[in-house]
């Protein structure tokens, strides 16, 4: 395969000031060429598929970390959108849980990103409303019920939202506030239409988990930011709104769950501040420690390389457990190609059949390819590699292996 990647970038610090003269954002991290993520490609379209630089960059003003090309939005969030968030069990009890806490308060909800209505279906029909862009899962949510709007989260939409159904008492969104480029567009919008003792819950995988196990992986064209409590609540407070509790969360690898409220509710969680303290420890209102990141980064990728092309000299069979978009990045970054991962196992329908983007490694059902065959497996989804170790318990009985990257390069048997 031709190596697309942009190697030998050495120049990794670059300070600017942004077009309104204000604010100072220094790139730390290059991830090379890469792939809109969730292309899943069939061979003949290999020839038109589209790259783009992934560097990342801290901003000294707001302390928010964000990807320095965004994409457009309409690329990504289409009516062929993949990403089904019922995938997993995990996932299915996570929305489970959160709706029965909301519910014991609130009555109105709003979701951002409804996705396939794994969160919504909790909620009477009349009391939730559904904001989906990708129209396919609208259509879904729209069949179960529920009013929905197949359109991108914005201040003109809630302006819309306002006359027609009024203020809200919740407004939730899983995975989805991460995905949007303008912050201050969005959080006003959530102002506009929160009610107000309302409560804005939000929550995305976190800054401080994804530096502290070096979890690069979580940085694609999908998440232009990467939250801190810090930066978060710096771009909230200056639209109206705080941060009033914050729950850390296993999910996604490591994910804040967010209670905002009008900067009116005066009453501010211990774990607001104690998230705070944590993250200034590790040094995430800062610059420096990004640089460090950036040299584990360098380290992980040199592991990686070097345990799948030990494996391969080795003549064992490596495959990879779910084709994530984590993985793309990964895939993307380090060169991997199906030199080095013979193909990639994972349960979605709309992906098999189809290869990754950016390196083309095919992808099958894992009824198709996990099979005895397989020596190690590469853990694309390791964010559940507890509901996939429990799974396929049978494997690792047998001797087979995983391989994670997270929190350093290695490989997992049966002591997981
Ligand atoms: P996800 O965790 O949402 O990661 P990302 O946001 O990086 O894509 O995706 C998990 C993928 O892994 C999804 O395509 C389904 C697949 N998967 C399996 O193939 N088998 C499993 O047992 C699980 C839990 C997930």
């Amino acid at each position: 395969m031709i190596d697309m990647r942009i190697i030998g970038l050495k120049e990794f610090t670059k300070n600017y000031i942004n077009d309104k003269g204000k604010y100072m954002k220094k790139t730390f991290l290059r991830l090379g060429k890469q792939p809109i993520t969730n292309n899943f490609l069939t061979k003949h379209q290999f020839e038109d598929e589209y790259f783009y630089n992934l560097d990342v960059q801290f901003d000294t003003d707001t302390k928010l970390v964000s990807i320095t090309k965004m994409i457009d939005p309409e690329m990504m969030f289409n009516d062929e959108y993949v990403h089904r968030a019922s995938q997993s069990i995990t996932m299915c009890k996570h929305f489970e849980d959160i709706s029965n806490q909301l519910q014991k308060r609130h009555k109105k909800v709003l979701e951002i990103g409804s996705n396939d209505g794994v969160f919504l279906k909790h909620w009477n029909t009349g009391d939730a409303i559904a904001v989906e862009p990708c129209g396919n899962f609208a259509k879904e949510t729209q069949e179960m019920g529920y009013k929905t709007y197949a359109e991108f989260w914005t201040q003109e939409l809630a302006n819309k939202l306002l006359v027609k159904h009024g203020k809200q008492d919740v407004i939730y969104a899983a995975n989805c506030i991460c995905h949007i480029h303008d912050l201050d567009d969005t959080f006003r919008a959530v102002e506009l239409l929160l009610e107000e003792d309302g409560v804005f819950v939000f929550e995305d995988p976190s800054l401080f988990n994804i530096v502290k196990n070096t979890s690069y992986d979580q940085i694609y064209d999908e998440h232009p930011h990467m939250f801190s409590v810090i930066a978060l609540d710096n771009l909230l407070q200056r639209n109206g709104l705080q941060i009033v509790k914050v729950e850390n969360l296993s999910v996604h690898g490591g994910s804040n769950r967010i209670f905002a409220m009008k900067l009116s509710q005066d009453v501010i969680h211990e774990s607001v501040y104690q998230n705070k303290r944590q993250e200034e420890d590790l040094g995430l209102d800062k610059f420096e420690a990004f640089e460090s990141f950036t040299l584990r980064v360098e380290n992980s990728k040199t592991e990686l390389i070097k345990l799948l092309t030990t494996l391969k000299q080795q003549g064992k069979k490596v495959i990879s457990y779910g084709a994530t978009y984590k993985s793309t990045t990964i895939f993307n970054y380090c060169g991997i190609d199906s030199d080095l991962i013979a193909y990639v196992t994972d349960t979605t329908l709309d992906k098999q059949g189809k290869y990754t983007p950016g390196m083309h490694i095919s992808i099958v059902s894992p009824e198709q390819g996990f099979d005895d065959t397989v020596d190690y497996a590469f853990l694309g989804a390791w964010n559940f590699v507890k509901e996939i170790s429990t799974k396929e318990s049978e494997f690792l009985n047998r001797g087979g292996k995983f391989i994670t990257h997270v929190p350093e390069v290695r490989i997992i048997g049966e002591n997981i």
